[in-house]
């Protein structure tokens, strides 16, 4: 079996994102019936985070250990990438020593050289250009809420960050509508957008959050400023504010809307209180997802039959 990287949802084929999601939703149901299979006994999963997380580290974590596995987490200060050794070599230690990695870093060609140069699978736990598994995660809980992700239209309110940029990937596969409202100079890169357009997605990017929302099955926001945009948060809070997703945005998209996000959130920034709190919010549903979406998504990267 060829290694099977997952760097962006473009390394999943349509059959494998919906292997990866049926069986996401296998191992929640069988999980909350208290039986768990090991699947990937024995196995080691390393992760190398040049980022902070809480929900990707946890969820990595304690997938990997429900699955029968252990884990190894080496953060930034331990392995200094790029400044005490390279990527490649990381990457060719750690091959020797576990079965597949997950990876939070900056710059997407430090995954990429690092799934070049390793013999193990290596998984892209957020870049600066893409965050996969967060997006396999909010498939699975738009399946979950809305009974299906085929025909529903997506209304992305916010930056053209990583995040939507694996919305766009995700458009490229499954047929809905995705609809990104963002304000002048913060659109999405313009290689991906094409790719999905000319890749037959339905797609648009528009200034103005209330159109984008119109008939809107899900609203999705992320942070402003993502990880390593600290220094720009201020003058991006002033670009931001019409985008904001409060009460009166919600109200314009459909009665039974699903707001996502995919957390964490500054509230009063790009989301009020009142609407993450509110009635639409799934976003504590997302983070769950997490968990059960990584251990499919490495129990299918691993190549082992379940
Ligand atoms: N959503 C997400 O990836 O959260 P963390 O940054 O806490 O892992
Ligand atoms: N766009 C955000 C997502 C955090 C999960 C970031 O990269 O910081």
């Amino acid at each position: 079996m060829k290694k099977r990287d997952v760097l962006t949802l473009r390394d999943l084929a349509r059959a494998d994102l919906d292997e990866v999601l049926s069986l996401a939703a296998t191992l929640k149901q069988e999980r909350g019936e208290g039986r768990q299979r090991p699947l990937l006994a024995g196995r080691k999963l390393g992760m190398v985070f040049q980022k902070p997380s809480l929900r990707t580290r946890a969820t990595f974590d304690i997938g990997m250990t429900e699955l029968g596995g252990s884990t190894l987490f080496l953060g930034p200060d331990e392995v200094q990438m790029g400044e005490r050794e390279t990527p490649a070599d990381c990457v060719r230690v750690l091959s020797r020593l576990v079965d597949i990695l997950a990876v939070r870093t900056f710059a997407q060609d430090i995954v990429a050289e690092m799934a070049r140069y390793g013999s193990v699978p290596v998984i892209n736990a957020l870049s600066d250009l893409y965050h996969p598994c967060q997006v396999l995660a909010d498939l699975l809980t738009l399946q979950e809420c809305k009974g299906r992700i085929e025909g529903l239209k997506v209304a992305f309110v916010g930056d053209g960050n990583n995040v939507a940029h694996s919305w766009l990937l995700a458009a490229e596969k499954v047929p809905f509508r995705f609809v990104l409202a963002c304000p002048e100079g913060f659109e999405p890169d313009g290689g991906i957008l094409d790719s999905a357009v000319s890749g037959g997605a339905d797609v648009a990017v528009t200034h103005n959050p209330a159109e984008a929302v119109s008939d809107a099955d899900a609203i999705y926001t992320d942070v402003w400023a993502s990880m390593g945009q600290e220094a720009e948060a201020g003058d991006r809070r002033r670009s931001f504010a019409p985008f904001q997703v409060n009460g009166e945005l919600v109200s314009r998209a459909k009665d039974d809307v699903a707001v996502m996000h995919c957390l964490p959130a500054h509230r009063g920034e790009e989301i009020t209180d009142e609407v993450i709190e509110g009635r639409h919010s799934v976003v504590f549903d997302q983070a769950e997802n997490r968990l059960h979406a990584q251990k499919a998504l490495m129990v299918w990267c691993l190549g082992v039959a379940a």
